[in-house]
């Protein structure tokens, strides 16, 4: 029988810096009913993102910031409990912009996305089909423009948006650089998703090690962390480079305005183009993709690692494994584990 109890966490207090377990507090409320046009659903997966930071700061940015006291939002996937939608049935799967880091969640029917459970295990569709998949897909693809023979450098490389943006550089046909930290996940780089070279960058000065494995160049650079990897890809960029913001992961938890990108000279003296962009762009591509990317995993050529951390009561120490390396693939809650 379905508990008519739901363990959340909620917000309790702004970060300044990194976030830590005692901004969140988990505690348990009664269920919440649908209503007429709503669905019930149980939680499976919750996607723990690096953009929950900004969600978390007073100000607004792409979305409004979360109130003290809500429920941290957050994407995820879960199965339908109850339905009064017409579209949706007890049993379905469905994905959800804002589910919310909890086990049960109330949405109204029109803003869930139809999950087919045979296309893929249910807990890839936070990770490779879901938004960080998707980003480093239309990254890579779309701003990137990434073509046979270029040289693709790639920071974060081992987590969850990165290794998606490296194998498929490999896909197209790209010599794929990565950047990521430590020997292990280097090591994975290489010898599990087949990238050309992996950069330490907590061993090595990035500026030399790209000049080494790079003497020509680099034609995209996707970046995922900003900051010092930024500048140093800068300055190796190729005639007609694209430098594919895709995120700034170093600059999140900076209390003082970040430094922009110290070398953007380089973009005028190499017809460089600099883009950032937000995967939702793209939604209306969505379906397709993921059935691209789908194949691709079934096919093998696409490998994914999840980092998979049991229940609603491991959010609030799991946010930090962001920040600090302790993340490795895409991290997640399965709510449904104790
Ligand atoms: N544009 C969009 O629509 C969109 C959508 C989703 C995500 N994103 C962005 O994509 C980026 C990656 O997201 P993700 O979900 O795939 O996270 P992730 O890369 O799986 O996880 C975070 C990893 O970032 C690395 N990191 C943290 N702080 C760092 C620092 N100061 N310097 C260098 N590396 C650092 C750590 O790996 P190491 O051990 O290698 O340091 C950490 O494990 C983020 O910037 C995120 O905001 C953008």
């Amino acid at each position: 029988m379905t508990s008519s109890v739901n363990t959340r966490a909620v917000l309790v207090s702004r970060p300044v810096g990194l976030p830590l377990p005692e901004h969140f507090r988990v505690e348990q409320v009664p269920r919440a009913e649908p209503g007429d046009g709503e669905v019930l659903v149980e939680v499976h997966y919750i996607d723990v993102q690096p953009a929950m930071r900004g969600w978390l700061a007073e100000r607004p940015a792409y979305t409004p910031p979360i109130e003290l006291g809500a429920t941290m939002r957050a994407q995820g996937v879960g199965r339908v409990l109850v339905s009064r939608h017409a579209a949706w049935r007890e049993g379905d799967y469905a994905l959800g912009g804002n589910f919310g880091v909890q086990r049960f969640s109330v949405q109204r029917g029109e803003e869930l996305t139809r999950v087919d459970p045979e296309l893929a295990p249910l807990q890839q569709y936070v990770g490779a089909l879901g938004s960080s998949g998707l980003t480093g897909y239309f990254g890579m693809l779309e701003v990137g423009q990434a073509k046979p023979g270029d040289v693709v450098v790639v920071s974060s490389a081992a987590g969850a948006v990165g290794s998606v943006a490296g194998q498929l550089g490999k896909i197209l046909g790209c010599r794929v650089v990565g950047i990521a930290g430590g020997p292990e996940k280097c090591a994975y780089l290489v010898d599990e998703l087949g990238l050309d070279a992996a950069i330490d960058y907590k061993a090595r000065e990035p500026y030399r090690a790209i000049q080494e494995l790079c003497p020509e160049g680099i034609d995209v650079y996707f970046d995922n962390v900003g900051g010092d990897l930024l500048d140093a890809a800068m300055l190796h960029l190729r005639p007609r480079a694209r430098v594919v913001i895709s995120g700034m992961i170093s600059q999140y938890n900076n209390t003082a305005p970040s430094v922009g990108a110290r070398f953007y000279g380089m973009l005028l003296v190499r017809h460089a183009r600099m883009e950032g962009f937000l995967v939702r762009d793209y939604a209306a591509q969505f379906p397709t993709a993921r059935k691209v990317l789908a194949q691709w995993l079934k096919e093998g050529r696409i490998k994914t690692r999840e980092q998979i951390l049991p229940g609603v009561e491991s959010f609030p120490a799991a946010l930090p494994m962001l920040f600090d390396g302790r993340s490795f693939g895409k991290l997640m809650i399965c709510a449904t584990a104790q």
